[in-house]
């Protein structure tokens, strides 16, 4: 496990969860991230002023933002969560004039790969140390099929320079790993390609870039065989530019969620959340653990199916999770970790060897945490068992590495309201990549934190 300590001249932001009961009200969660890559890239690439309500505004989708900004698009905010986007057209992107940061996302830097990947142009993507270090050859292969050209390092890693196919190919790519951004950079790239492109999946992942590419009139349709699901879009075809509402994250909501099954005495009301059945697996998963969430008012918006969910304290048994159910719950097994922490008996997390490759790798980063905080923990090449031992169970009074990872480090400040004492992460700055207002909006249902050097804006930590 690499060692996350930052350097002498860098700030962090420890930050560390008292016990804590009582969490009551409505919490609104931030807009999904996978949707508001998806909108600003796909509104960048129609001509015509998309317009997108509650797009998510943390660090790796303002990447995004930018990186689309270098390429030509024009896109504005009115301050009140209202953004718009006047984008180049299909194929339509200019050669960045600089290189294109990508920060800590894998999902902006590979869903852009495929849109660059037809476009006439050479551009230079990079990111921060941890999107460095993330396997890119998953997207290089298929989109040099497509005749775009690639030098990166090691296992395509960034920084890397590509320059779009003259004259590119379609393509038919079965998904070696199960991966919405792998899947959703083909069908970017084939969007720009005279005849049909055609992704293969035989797990359905998230498919927020089939739904919001047909939303937008691309030429896109999906036949199922068997078990197997293909993608087809068909390219060259100019799309529609659209106004739509971003519902609220899934994969955010977890941890308000999470924290109320895990305190005493907590009733939450998580409004307007996407529940698109791709995405849903953590709630069924706790559903069979007893949590007993409610999910009400159930509706569409943006072309996605959106509710409100309620949950309440519980006492929760471990389960066994089907592997084949990880593309629908990947980004929620830390905090599933956690939970099955405060369950009684094993939770069994298996064929989960692609957390190894996110942003950190999360089933070491878990495993180190969770046995700090007193949690008996084993760990496997491709998941983890957790052995919980009840509610109010955790020892918690430790710090646990974060490694960078914003999932990681909400994951063990939810754990430590429920602990019998304080837990505390490292750094609570890699928050802002997917929830920047996730202190604020606990301590609005009565969590309490205790962030060290937060009136100086940050203390600094030396290795
Ligand atoms: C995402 C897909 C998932 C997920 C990531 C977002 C997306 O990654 O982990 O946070 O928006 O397409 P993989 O497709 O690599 O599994």
């Amino acid at each position: 496990m690499p060692d996350s300590r930052p350097s002498c001249d860098e700030v962090t932001m420890p930050c560390r969860a008292m016990p804590s009961r009582g969490l009551v009200g409505r919490a609104h969660v931030p807009g999904d991230k996978s949707i508001s890559h998806r909108a600003v890239l796909t509104g960048s690439l129609c001509v015509g002023e998309t317009r997108i309500r509650g797009l998510l505004e943390a660090d790796d989708v303002m990447a995004t933002v930018g990186a689309c900004r270098q390429m030509g698009a024009w896109i504005a905010t009115d301050g009140d969560g209202n953004w718009t986007v006047s984008g180049v057209g299909v194929g339509g992107f200019l050669e960045p004039e600089d290189i294109l940061d990508c920060g800590n996302s894998g999902t902006g830097v590979r869903l852009l790969m495929g849109a660059l990947a037809t476009s006439q142009v050479t551009a230079i993507l990079t990111g921060d140390a941890s999107l460095r270090s993330r396997p890119m050859d998953r997207v290089v292969d298929p989109l040099a099929e497509f005749g775009a050209r690639f030098r990166g390092r090691l296992h395509g890693r960034l920084p890397l320079t590509m320059t779009g196919a003259p004259l590119p190919i379609p393509v038919t790519y079965a998904l070696p790993v199960p991966s919405a951004q792998v899947k959703s950079a083909i069908l970017y790239a084939g969007l720009n390609c005279r005849g049909r492109t055609t992704v293969i999946e035989d797990a359905p992942t998230r498919d927020h870039t089939e739904r919001m590419l047909a939303a937008f009139g691309a030429d896109l349709s999906v036949e199922m065989d068997g078990a197997e699901r293909q993608i087809h879009v068909r390219g060259h075809v100019e799309m529609v530019p659209q106004s739509l509402t971003v519902p609220g994250d899934i994969s955010s909501a977890a941890f308000p969620l999470a924290a109320g099954l895990m305190t005493e005495d907590a009733d939450i009301v998580l409004p307007g959340i996407g529940v698109n059945p791709t995405r849903t697996g953590l709630l069924t998963t706790l559903d069979e653990m007893g949590a007993g969430i409610v999910i009400e008012n159930e509706r569409q918006a943006g072309g996605e199916p959106v509710a409100d969910l309620r949950v309440r304290s519980q006492d929760l048994v471990g389960v066994d999770v089907p592997p084949e159910r990880s593309p629908t719950m990947i980004d929620e097994y830390p905090i599933l970790a956690a939970v099955a922490a405060c369950a009684e008996g094993d939770t069994v997390m298996r064929g989960i060897a692609e957390l190894r490759v996110k942003e950190c790798d999360r089933i070491a980063a878990m495993v180190e945490g969770l046995e700090r905080c007193g949690v008996r923990i084993t760990e496997h090449e491709d998941g983890m068992t957790v052995h919980g031992r009840g509610a109010g169970s955790v020892s918690g009074g430790a710090v646990c590495r974060t490694f960078h990872d914003h999932r990681i480090a909400m994951s063990f400040l939810c754990l430590g309201l429920a602990a019998k004492a304080p837990i505390g992460v490292d750094d609570a700055r890699p928050i802002r990549t997917s929830f920047p207002g996730f202190i604020g909006l606990m301590e609005s249902l009565g969590a309490e934190f205790v962030q060290a050097g937060h009136a100086e804006g940050g203390v600094t930590i030396c290795a």
